[in-house]
């Protein structure tokens, strides 16, 4: 089964998903200073700057704005073409008026265009792109395999998680390979998305209130043991060992691309964990619902089961889940546990 976007409530309701960007935006204005220092004049006329995984396009302001300025900074009349990527089966309309409001606030001679492809196809021509960007997106893969035991890999039997462990990595690979295919030489791109170490990511805790929803809903004939055992999430969540595999020096993704910095951080709304548990638990249920709910509805939906009662079985899941979440939202999704890759093709 492959990969299913997210929700369109994703719009509203991506605020922490954003905080990476407090950390990841500055690293994407040096990043972009780097660039233009190592360039020749005559190659500063026009840029392409792509970014994978984009949803409605509400996250992308910020760091296309941040890399435009700075080039800007010393190329006033650089024109910039912005590629704005997801699967194809995203809600484009939406992005598209993200991609006016970017050409207006940076002042004109800014392009957009929207490409529906799975990241894990090339996107653009080979060795036509300047800059690069990724943002809470790499950690989906391409498709999903049987995990009867959890909704997560991580937390799952190890006997079902071998096959998880080796598509993960096969993935990593493919999506550096392809974007270094696509950067042109020179060309530097920062990949941030959420990662584990030994204390664990940020969707552990919630994944076993969601995996315990799941069976309770069975217990009360809401969901068939077929169904329990199908629904998952699709994603892993890297460690610093598996993020740094595909660069050894003998492999092809090691000879294409060097890396130019690996951080981990920790990100968060400012304030949120303070606010009253009635005030947080739905803000936390629809945060989970609209990254999670498209996928566990397309999972049911696939089994047979018709478009209302999938919206009907996961409505009471997610009910469930704000319930249990109503009594401690900090095992809810409350930060952002990430790793921020910038490499440079060779
Ligand atoms: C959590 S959203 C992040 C969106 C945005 N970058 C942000 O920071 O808010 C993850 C996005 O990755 C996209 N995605 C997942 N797998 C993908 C794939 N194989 N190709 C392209 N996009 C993919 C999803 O459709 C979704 O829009």
């Amino acid at each position: 089964m492959l990969m299913e976007p997210m929700l369109r409530s994703y719009s509203g309701n991506c605020t922490l998903q954003e905080s990476c960007q407090v950390i990841g935006n500055p690293i994407l204005e040096r990043m972009a200073a780097l660039y233009e220092e190592g360039r020749r004049l005559d190659d500063m006329t026009i840029v392409r700057i792509a970014e994978y995984g984009c949803a409605g396009g509400e996250n992308s302001y910020q760091p296309m704005s941040a890399i435009i300025s700075t080039l800007r900074s010393k190329h006033p009349n650089l024109g910039v073409e912005c590629v704005l990527e997801d699967l194809p089966s995203y809600q484009w309309y939406q992005v598209m008026q993200e991609a006016e409001r970017l050409a207006w606030a940076c002042g004109g001679g800014v392009h957009t265009l929207c490409a529906g492809t799975s990241f894990y196809n090339q996107i653009c021509s080979t060795e036509s792109v300047d800059l690069a960007y990724s943002y809470v997106a790499a950690h989906f893969l391409s498709e999903t395999l049987p995990l009867t035991t959890h909704v997560m890999m991580h937390e799952s039997a190890p006997a079902e998680t071998a096959a998880w462990h080796a598509q993960a990595a096969k993935d990593w690979e493919n999506f550096l390979l392809l974007r270094a295919r696509e950067l042109k030489k020179g060309g530097k791109m920062m990949i941030s998305t959420m990662s584990r170490d030994s204390l664990g990511y940020s969707w552990q805790k919630f994944s076993h209130v969601v995996w315990s929803g799941i069976q309770r809903a069975h217990t009360k004939g809401i969901l068939s043991r077929r169904e329990v055992e199908t629904l998952c999430i699709p994603a892993c969540l890297r460690s610093e060992e598996e993020i740094m595999a595909p660069f050894a020096t003998t492999s092809e993704v090691g000879s294409s691309l060097s890396v130019d910095l690996l951080e981990f951080s920790r990100t968060e709304i400012v304030k949120e964990r303070g606010l009253p548990n009635s005030v947080l638990a739905p803000i936390i249920r629809r945060r989970v619902e609209s990254v999670w709910g498209g996928m566990f509805l397309r999972q049911l939906n696939q089994l047979g089961r018709n478009e209302a009662s999938c919206r009907d079985a996961m409505g009471e899941l997610w009910d469930d889940f704000e319930a249990e979440i109503l009594k401690d939202p900090s095992a809810g999704w409350v930060d952002m546990q990430s790793f921020f890759l910038q490499v440079t093709k060779n």
